[in-house]
């Protein structure tokens, strides 16, 4: 019977819509929900007037409606506890616990877990005293990572380049609250040098499934500079996480993380999603987060052959086990277009200028809404257009080739994604071409 099962998809960004396409190319899906969704996810089911931090709203809706599965995108519903909620009603879901989430909702649960498990991290302090804080910041040599504890949208960690700088983080976080209670615990980091990348690993709390490993480009410009933003571009699988390296990561620090929390008693039923350095020591992990990273989604789905529907469900199941995952071979490579003033004061409202699909590509929609005048800009990170193929250097052919169809004013994105991985350096190939 085809099309029996229904999703409901909390969320509104790139990763959410990764979510409802690979969804809405498996039969066996009837109907697909997003809370709240974007201009992109209607295209592939139906989006309800629902934020995704409305848990009672949530709640009540999906006890009504009794949804076959339900897909928890964003850390900030899953810290709140929304999974647990959904789950007292008897519903499925993908997605850990509060108690779970709390390995990204605070840095020094995580930091205390990794240290009990041996797992290699960089050496850190955990303070709720500023005079504390600040004497073991100056212990320590600069640079070095001044983070807030608690949630606080990607924007409370600071590298601090001198005392100086690293004590005016910790009064603007402890003193000032700059990050509300999110600041009220602040951990002090060794710095680690290294390149970064992104593991995902799916869980049903007992078994694993190990991802293709994934590069972000976090900086908003070209050759990553410019500050911080939630992400510009990702490939994968990134050619420095080869299968030996895959293995010491699972070995030494994925199985030890999760037995760390069936040690604290904690059921997981989601994916854990290491953020690495790798270091001249070897991978160490910078962060967990608990979901699914975007735009690192918007490249490991379209690399999935196993349909998402077995994988997720099995890993709400608790049944992951004895579940064969297939990837399949070649590359995926996405780009991310923002909108004007990303990422400090976003410019929003520009309609968008959409052209005919291209081959072995998608465009993957977050900051976008419907409105009277068609789709228009309505958040920093704006659409994600995603191309895969044989190898990366097609992949980024075929992403940079959509992002070719796509306009509004002051569009911004970067012509290097892939710099790292692709001998070209990405962009400079074609440059040379026209000269
Ligand atoms: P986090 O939210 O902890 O991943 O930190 C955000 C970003 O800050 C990371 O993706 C890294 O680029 C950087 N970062 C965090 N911790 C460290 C560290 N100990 N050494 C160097 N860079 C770091
Ligand atoms: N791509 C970074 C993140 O999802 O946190």
């Amino acid at each position: 019977m085809a099309g029996q099962h229904t999703v409901l998809i909390v969320g509104s960004g790139g990763r959410e819509h990764a979510f409802g396409w690979a969804f809405s190319r498996d039969a066996r899906i009837g109907k697909i929900w997003f809370a709240p969704g974007n201009a992109g996810t209607a295209e592939v089911g139906e989006n309800l007037p629902l934020a995704a931090t409305d848990e009672q709203g949530l709640v009540a809706w999906a006890a009504k409606e009794k949804p076959s599965l339900v897909v928890v995108g964003p850390e900030a519903p899953l810290c709140a506890g929304l999974a647990d909620r959904l789950r007292a009603q008897g519903l499925r879901v993908f997605g850990p616990g509060k108690e779970g989430a709390r390995l990204e909702g605070s840095k020094s649960f995580c930091k205390e877990l990794l240290v009990r498990q041996k797992i290699p991290t960089a050496r850190a302090g955990s303070f709720q005293k500023l005079e504390e804080a600040i004497r073991f910041s100056e212990s320590l040599p600069c640079p070095q990572v001044v983070k807030a504890d608690g949630l606080a949208a990607g924007k409370g960690v600071v590298i601090a380049g001198s005392h100086a700088e690293a004590a005016q983080a910790i009064r603007q976080m402890m003193a000032e609250r700059l990050f509300g209670e999110a600041g009220a615990t602040v951990l002090i980091e060794e710095f680690l040098e290294g390149e970064e990348l992104s593991v995902h690993a799916v869980t049903d709390g007992n078994n694993l499934v190990i991802l293709p490993g994934a590069q972000d480009h976090k900086r908003v410009g070209e050759g990553d500079t410019g500050p911080n933003t939630g992400g510009m571009g990702a490939y994968a699988p990134a050619p420095k996480a080869t299968p030996e390296l895959l293995r010491e990561v699972k070995d030494r620090i994925l199985v030890p993380t999760l037995q760390g929390l069936v040690d604290l008693g904690i059921p997981y039923r989601g994916v854990l999603y290491a953020g690495l350095m790798l270091t001249r020591s070897g991978p160490k992990v910078l962060e967990y987060n608990c979901r699914f990273g975007d735009p690192e989604t918007q490249v490991l789905l379209p690399l999935l052959e196993t349909p998402l529907w077995d994988l997720l469900g099995a890993a709400a199941d608790g049944n992951l086990a004895g579940l064969p995952v297939k990837i399949r071979s070649g590359a995926a490579l996405t780009v991310v277009l923002a909108a004007p003033g990303y990422p400090s004061v976003p410019v929003l409202g520009q309609g968008i200028r959409i052209g005919p699909a291209q081959p072995d590509s998608h465009l993957f929609h977050a900051g976008t809404q419907t409105g009277r005048n068609g789709i228009a800009v309505a958040g920093g990170r704006v659409l994600a257009a995603t191309g895969w193929g044989a190898n990366l250097e097609i992949a980024r052919q075929r992403a940079y080739a959509l992002v070719a169809e796509v306009s509004f004013p002051g569009m911004q994105f970067r012509r290097d994604i892939g710099h790292r991985a692709l001998p070209s350096g990405g962009q400079d190939r074609d440059r040379a071409e026209f000269r």
